[in-house]
């Protein structure tokens, strides 16, 4: 039988006789895959999660079975492993749809050690759209970022925005997928892709039973809060307050977690319904709306009523001065919105990282 017509048979056995549909998770234990999987597994699918626990932790299942009472599937993979994930693709039949987190992040380590993250982040997308071909997997749901618009020209940023040349060699991994998937998604009509760009996804599932866990010292702004507000860091350094913003500090686009993690469902949904409009789709996924650092710091100190002492020092090398999304095209398109506001995500983001505590006490 065709693949397209299997899938929509596939699709109606789902939808008739609820037979869950098997989707692949790529890094599904890390930050934004294991929101993602708890989205997933509430709306009915079955999880298959691949990850080399490289920046997540095992224990992260527990939380996501507290959550939905149910265990996913998990095997301790490198997504650069082709022999490996094709024999996960061969044992686990079925799979109708990948979404691939698993990548590295760190901006400075990617400056650093570029080939690892050209190996990690490039040759795993590569496997997973060969093994798509194989595997008859009709649809892959891929993690990219707003840095690749670098400094927009314009704000709020659409996605027919031009990308700027990366400034780190993780931003140029963003852009090389991105152009990976499109030329072999062109080249083969059967696959089809939904590109998500990413803004600053933070906070914690409202259980706190799952959250960020940055391994040693964070990089990125929200966990490096909840630890100065904790005690675990002295003070929390603020690059820079001499940028062209109102109160002198960086702005970004801030968007909870669970937000971001619902969208996933709506894009595996609507490649398999074959509700896509072109075999290639890009959204921006962000509230809109932008928010200084020193915004940040004084709505976490008031909402969770609790200091995060802080210092201005120099700018941070490769820092964006202001970014926030127009996701204008992602609230029509996709009819999904950020819903969470930024007091209550920073409240998440807090009782995840007391929940933390709490557990390292023991
Ligand atoms: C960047 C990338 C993003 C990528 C992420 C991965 C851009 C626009 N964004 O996010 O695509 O996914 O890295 O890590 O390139 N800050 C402080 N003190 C700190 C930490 C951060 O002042 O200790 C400030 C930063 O200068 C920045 C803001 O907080 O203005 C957010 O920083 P961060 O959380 O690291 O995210 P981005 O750099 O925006």
């Amino acid at each position: 039988m065709e693949i397209k017509k299997k899938i929509k048979q596939a699709w109606n056995n789902f939808t008739s006789s609820n037979e869950p549909i098997k989707i692949l998770v790529t890094g599904g234990t890390g930050y934004i895959g294991s929101h993602t999987v708890v989205e997933l597994q509430q709306a009915g699918f079955e999880v298959f999660i691949v990850d080399n626990l490289s920046n997540s932790n095992i224990e992260v299942l527990n939380g996501i079975e507290k959550i939905t009472g149910k265990m996913p599937v998990f095997e301790n993979i490198d997504c650069t492993d082709y022999v490996a994930m094709d024999r996960f693709l061969s044992k686990h039949e079925g799979i109708q749809a990948i979404i691939h987190f698993a990548a590295s992040k760190a901006v400075g380590e990617s400056v650093e050690k570029p080939l690892l993250y050209y190996r990690n982040n490039v040759v795993s997308l590569i496997n997973q759209l060969e093994l798509m071909s194989t595997h008859h997997i009709k649809g892959i749901v891929f993690s990219s970022s707003c840095t690749v618009y670098g400094q927009p020209d314009q704000l709020p940023v659409t996605e027919s925005a031009p990308r700027k040349t990366a400034l780190s060699p993780y931003g140029n991994t963003k852009q090389i997928c991105e152009d990976i998937i499109m030329d072999t998604i062109y080249s083969n009509s059967q696959l089809k892709s939904i590109i998500l760009r990413y803004f600053n996804p933070i906070g914690a599932h409202p259980s706190a039973h799952i959250g960020e866990l940055p391994n040693g010292v964070p990089n990125n702004l929200i966990p490096f809060v909840t630890q100065t507000a904790a005690g675990i860091r002295e003070q929390l350094k603020v690059f820079g307050s001499d940028y062209n913003t109102p109160d002198g500090t960086c702005i970004r686009d801030y968007i909870n977690v669970v937000d971001l993690a619902k969208a996933h469902v709506i894009a595996v949904e609507r490649m398999l319904q074959e509700k896509t409009k072109k075999n290639v789709e890009i959204f921006n996924l962000g509230t809109g709306r932008g928010l200084s650092v020193m915004e940040i710091i004084k709505t976490f100190e008031k909402v969770n009523k609790v200091a995060v002492p802080h210092q201005i020092v120099d700018r941070r090398e490769g820092d964006i001065e202001q970014v926030w999304a127009d996701p204008t095209f992602a609230n029509e398109e996709l009819g999904w919105k950020a819903k969470e506001s930024v007091e209550d995500t920073l409240k998440s983001a807090w009782k995840w990282q007391k929940n933390l505590m709490k557990k390292a006490e023991k």
